[in-house]
């Protein structure tokens, strides 16, 4: 039997058999390149083993580059392509670096996730009580981070007349949050402002952008919350649960397939109906 990545043949009694890995099925990626920001973890990592399925060579990106690599290894063991690199989305270049190396290796992008955020949970904390140098963080790093890498992806997208921008929001960009929650909410909120007016403006050139705005999902992230917090947010949702890292990754991947054809400018939310009331 030999194995090309993704198809196969087998040959029995001289007569030689063909088959794709996923039996004929065309995969809704196929070829495509993607950026992943935020990978090695969580969402992130869901959405680019999803994505590397569907037969998308997929850049891991990760400020944590063991844990990109592992996801990497994952993929790879797949029969797909990948390969891991170290951004931090809040530093610009690492972030045209990235976009950078991904254009060396693969020539073209034609997805970017913008999946990376700053977390971080200060349930004592009023807006009014915490340090600026905290507001900062999650503007350099959640806000801008996510722009450094619109703005660096965009003139490839628009020399190919083509590409789509799926930037991971929350439920938080719409809805009152508890305590400590108001800067993490503030960037979320920017960055669906901004997926609006980035879709008015790149439409013309084929590409469009949405938002996927996870409600409580059950990450490495999420769960570095205390355990009643958790419980309180599981009792929000419609369906009495938390999501799962690929409920959030099959929205991102249907944004990014040719069944999204006709939507740009869409901020959805994938949160159990937490969102409904
Ligand atoms: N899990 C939830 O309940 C939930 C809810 C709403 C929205 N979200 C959003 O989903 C996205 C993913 O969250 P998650 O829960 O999977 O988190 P996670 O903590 O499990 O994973 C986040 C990943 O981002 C990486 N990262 C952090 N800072 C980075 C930086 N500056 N540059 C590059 N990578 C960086 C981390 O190393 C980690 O691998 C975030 O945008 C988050 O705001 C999550």
């Amino acid at each position: 039997m030999s194995v090309g990545g993704q198809s196969r043949t087998l040959e029995i009694n001289g007569l030689v058999i063909g088959f794709s890995d996923n039996w004929g099925r065309t995969m809704r990626l196929d070829n495509k390149v993607a950026i992943v920001t935020g990978a090695a973890s969580g969402i992130g990592r869901a959405t680019a083993l999803a994505m590397a399925r569907e037969g998308a060579r997929v850049v891991v990106a990760d400020i944590n580059l063991e844990g990109a690599v592992l996801v990497t290894d994952e993929i790879i063991a797949l029969g797909r392509e990948a390969c891991a690199i170290k951004a931090d989305i809040g530093q610009r270049e690492q972030v045209n670096a990235m976009v950078a190396k991904t254009v060396e290796q693969y020539q073209r992008i034609d997805i970017l996730v913008n999946n990376a955020a700053y977390i971080a949970f200060y349930w004592d904390t009023h807006f009014h009580e915490m340090d600026e140098e905290e507001w900062d963080r999650h503007i350099n790093i959640t806000f801008r981070g996510t722009l450094y890498c619109c703005k660096a992806v965009i003139p490839h997208m628009i020399a190919q007349r083509s590409g789509r921008i799926i930037n991971v929001t929350s439920d938080a960009a719409r809805l009152i949050q508890p305590k400590g929650q108001a800067m993490y909410a503030a960037c979320k909120a920017a960055i669906a402002g901004i997926s609006r007016c980035l879709a008015g403006e790149l439409a013309r050139y084929g590409i469009l952008v949405n938002c996927v705005a996870p409600g409580t999902t059950e990450t490495p992230g999420f769960l570095a919350q205390p355990s009643e917090i958790i419980e309180k947010v599981r009792q929000l949702s419609l369906l009495k649960k938390v999501g799962e890292p690929d409920d959030i990754a099959n929205l991102v991947l249907f944004f990014a397939s040719e069944e999204a054809k006709y939507i740009t400018g869409q901020h959805w939310s994938v949160d159990g109906g937490a969102s409904s009331f």
